[in-house]
């Protein structure tokens, strides 16, 4: 299966309003545009005619005007050309969403499954958008490991001193999601974080997390609980990353944010917190894009690499990346040969 195959957001839908946008998947250049009865055109961004950027046009009622001679397209890239009225000119169109809050494109007629997003008793918080200067496949590394937030986390996870304390399980038994369970001693947080989210910066954090390929994202659910009693605290969180490819070697990622439903009559109390996390996740989200910007080599192959006991999800999730969302059957190989795995006491369960 093609990358583009696979349903991919691509924008805050709140950043689609009367002007045409243009985006880039997966190499391709896309125009989207509103048509002023709402509906989502999503053509290639470039006209038919002399090659133009439709994306630099504009919408009038349902067609995309071309702002070089004026032709004109639909949403399912049907056009007409005001000079030639027998001249039945087409461009390349693809499927596409709002929902979630999000534009999602596909390459036209593809099958593909739509990303489970119903999370009954949360709520979204917000959606958020980051662009990193890597490839798909080093983001996926990064969320498929905890090691990182000693340093790559202000709030979320535990300190670098106690990471001989976390605890990995992983989870590669269903073919098509890969699940790794995460729980560490939680790093110190500021008092008005643990008033806004009812934790103690000496509880136990863990991180459930599903990583899915078709398209790639990541979902975690992130909670805290008593060390001592074992003891769940009330607040919980969900997160959903979604990595979507610009092009090689630069990837978007588009976060969505949810909290346990509201309480009852704390308006302020769930403004704040909303406000808040909003603001932790953008920093994180920011730092963690910082750290990615900063490897040296960002070629996605294992070689040369000394892998630990935290990154036990990698090499598997490559093969995943490569067999269903590339559609490389056989693939180009991971060269399994040349990783050196340090630590044998990586609690697995493979998928054979
Ligand atoms: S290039 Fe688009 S109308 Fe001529
Ligand atoms: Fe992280």
């Amino acid at each position: 299966m093609n990358e583009l195959n696979h349903w991919h957001p691509v924008l805050l839908s709140k950043a689609l309003k009367q002007k045409p946008v243009g985006i880039k998947l997966c190499g391709r250049e896309i125009a989207l545009f509103r048509t002023k009865n709402g509906e989502i055109g999503a053509i290639e961004d470039i006209c038919p005619h002399r090659k133009m950027r439709l994306s630099k046009g504009w919408v009038e009622g349902k067609k995309l005007v071309c702002p070089y001679h004026g032709w004109n397209y639909e949403p399912n890239g049907t056009g007409s050309s005001p000079s030639n009225p027998n001249l039945k000119p087409c461009a390349k169109s693809f499927d596409v969403k709002d929902k979630h809050g999000l534009i999602w494109v596909k390459a036209a007629g593809s099958k593909a499954n739509f990303p489970n997003l119903d999370f009954p008793n949360y709520h979204l918080v917000c959606a958020l958008e980051h662009q990193v200067n890597a490839p798909l496949e080093l983001l996926v590394d990064i969320n498929g490991e905890i090691e990182h937030a000693g340093l790559g986390h202000t709030f979320f996870g535990h300190a670098l001193s106690q990471v001989s304390e976390v605890e990995v399980k992983f989870d590669f038994s269903d073919p098509e999601v890969t699940r790794i369970k995460e729980i560490m001693p939680q790093k110190p947080l500021p008092g008005v974080l643990e008033k806004l989210f009812t934790v103690s910066s000496s509880d136990r954090f863990i991180d459930e997390i599903e990583i899915h390929f078709s398209p790639v994202y990541k979902t975690s659910q992130l909670y805290w609980e008593n060390q001592e009693t074992g003891q769940r605290r009330k607040e919980r969180l969900r997160s959903v990353y979604f990595f979507t490819p610009i092009s090689e070697n630069e990837t978007k990622w588009i976060s969505l944010y949810y909290i346990t439903s509201p309480r009852w009559g704390m308006v302020i109390f769930n403004l704040l917190q909303k406000q808040v996390l909003k603001l932790i996740m953008n920093h994180e989200g920011n730092r963690e894009k910082g750290v990615l910007e900063c490897i040296a080599d960002k070629h996605v192959e294992f070689e040369q690499m000394c892998l630990g006991r935290l990154d036990g999800s990698l090499v598997e999730n490559r093969k995943r990346i490569q067999r269903i969302y590339r559609g490389q059957s056989q693939g180009v190989p991971v060269r399994e040969l040349s990783i050196n795995i340090v630590s044998s006491d990586l609690q697995t369960n493979a998928h054979a």
